[in-house]
């Protein structure tokens, strides 16, 4: 390997781990955690039930990462622990995935098992979005409602109860993220990945503060062994 490129991913991975350690985040992670067991009592039930929902998805996931996707892209096991914990609780009837692809399968398995819920599945990318079809296909899933980014917004698509917006380069997240928020229905929720890197999450913070959005940390939930972690808005 040239070493230019060991350089640059030491860089990465050290520059990920300062930014883990941050102790403004350690305390809004803590202070967020309270407010949202203040919110939504049922929050508090998410220590004893995640340990089923992480083995249930424990083998795809392995395998999804081995197979599909690389463990940089996919979602965590954690996010898609929390996003099945949230639609247990949420019980949406409409659900989306900006970013297809694991979180594609946790959704549409969720959906299944409860029934008569609709769950679309969106992509910049058209390549990507025939990986995710494909995975879909081979779990025996349908791939209704997948749809590109353009197609999406050519569509004038239906208000979502709960929205995860992990679409594209972090450059496309920043720009859509009014968009993403914006499929929510007004008392919706709405799941950013990957706040953990500051300069995203300096941005996505500052629009969801200026617009008036309530929000919360959901590093005690959902931060994985690479850092990663989401926010949770009320739409
Ligand atoms: C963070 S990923 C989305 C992950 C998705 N929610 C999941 O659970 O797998 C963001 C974007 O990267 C692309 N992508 C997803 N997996 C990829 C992979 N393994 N390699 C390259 N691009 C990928 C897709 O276009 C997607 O919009």
């Amino acid at each position: 390997m040239d070493l230019r490129r060991v350089a640059r991913s030491v860089d990465v991975r050290l520059r990920r781990r300062l930014a883990d350690l941050s102790p403004a985040e350690a305390r809004r992670g803590r202070a967020d955690r309270e407010r949202l067991r203040a919110r939504w009592p049922w929050f508090d039930r998410f220590e004893a039930e995640a340990p089923a929902i992480e083995d249930r998805f424990l083998a795809d996931h392995a395998w999804y990462v081995r197979h599909v996707g690389h463990p940089v892209h996919a979602a965590s096991l954690e996010l898609a622990t929390l996003l099945w914990f949230l639609c247990d609780h949420l019980d949406p009837e409409r659900v989306i995935d900006l970013g297809s692809g694991f979180t594609s399968y946790v959704l549409r398995r969720w959906a299944d098992a409860r029934g008569g819920r609709e769950v679309w599945s969106v992509d910049d990318s058209a390549e990507w979005l025939d990986k995710t079809r494909g995975y879909l296909f081979d779990r025996g899933l349908d791939d209704a409602h997948t749809l590109t980014w353009d197609e999406l917004r050519a569509a004038e698509p239906p208000a979502f109860d709960l929205v995860l917006h992990d679409m594209g380069m972090m450059d496309v997240r920043e720009r859509t993220l009014p968009e993403a928020v914006g499929l929510a229905r007004p008392g919706g929720l709405v799941v950013l990945d990957d706040v953990h890197k500051p300069a995203y999450r300096a941005a996505a913070l500052r629009w969801l503060d200026e617009k008036g959005y309530e929000h919360w940390s959901l590093k005690p939930y959902t931060r994985d062994r690479l850092t990663r972690y989401a926010e949770l808005v009320l739409a």
